[in-house]
């Protein structure tokens, strides 16, 4: 069978971007990976990439937005951005946030992500991983790697059942709610935060005695299942 190509995209210990690479070290998986991006250096999940053998690179978002705090220079955005246009499709944002604050993240995300493509796009790939990558892409990055219309690209990992609980701290939010059934969820990226086609869940039980650490231990083992199976159910169809 064909494999797939696939990118990764990570901000830290990459436990999620480890087991991809055994099961496809291991063929669990009809796919091979092309590289592994961090917004974030010096990361152990870079080293886990290096140790197998990936590519990599950083595109250092922290730096990139402090250095925009005294003033953006339009020059440093992508000539195709078009501000109006991305405002318009981007799902990020409630009604009523100041126009400055949505326009200082727009545009400082694009600059980043104009960085992110230029090492993206010199690879061939099917698919791109989010495997623990904790920054919102825009419709910007977004329109560029879905460039066949009606087709998702991008995948991401989310931990919590969602539609319960989105937003970057899914196990503290199902544990502090008092659920008694965590889980976590695979699904594509589109222009919302967390709002995309779901593609895979798996549930696990919270019991009375467990603390927040127990929860993440068990979700965690629970997405090490769940992405290279998604991921393989992305490469039966392709
Ligand atoms: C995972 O819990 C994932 O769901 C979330 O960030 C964590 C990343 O862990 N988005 P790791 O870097 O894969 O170990």
């Amino acid at each position: 069978m064909k494999k797939i190509n696939v990118g990764t995209l990570i901000s830290g210990g990459g436990t999620n971007l480890q087991a991809i690479i055994d099961a496809a070290q291991s063929n669990r998986i009809s796919a091979d990976i092309v590289f592994t991006g961090s917004d974030n250096p010096g990361v152990k999940g870079l080293e886990r990439a290096q140790h197998a053998g990936i590519d990599t690179f950083v595109v250092d978002y922290s730096k990139i937005i402090k250095s925009c705090k005294n003033g953006i220079k339009e020059d440093d955005l992508p000539t195709d951005f078009n501000f109006e246009e991305i405002k318009a499709k981007q799902k990020l944002f409630k009604a009523g946030t100041p126009s400055g604050q949505v326009a200082f993240f727009l545009k400082t995300r694009a600059i980043a992500e104009k960085k992110l493509l230029g090492h993206i796009l010199e690879y061939d790939m099917d698919l791109l991983v989010l495997a623990g990558f904790m920054r919102v892409l825009t419709p910007y990055f977004i329109d560029r790697i879905n460039t066949l219309s009606g087709r998702h690209r991008i995948m991401n990992i989310h931990p919590a059942l969602l539609p319960s609980f989105p937003g970057t701290d899914g196990y503290g939010d199902t544990f502090r709610y008092g659920c008694k059934i965590g889980g976590c969820t695979v699904h594509y990226i589109d222009y919302g935060e967390d709002t995309g086609p779901i593609i895979g869940q798996k549930a696990f039980e919270i019991e009375d005695k467990d603390t927040l650490e127990d929860v993440k231990r068990k979700g965690l083992a629970k997405e090490w299942e769940l992405y290279p199976q998604c991921i393989q159910k992305f490469a039966d169809s392709f």
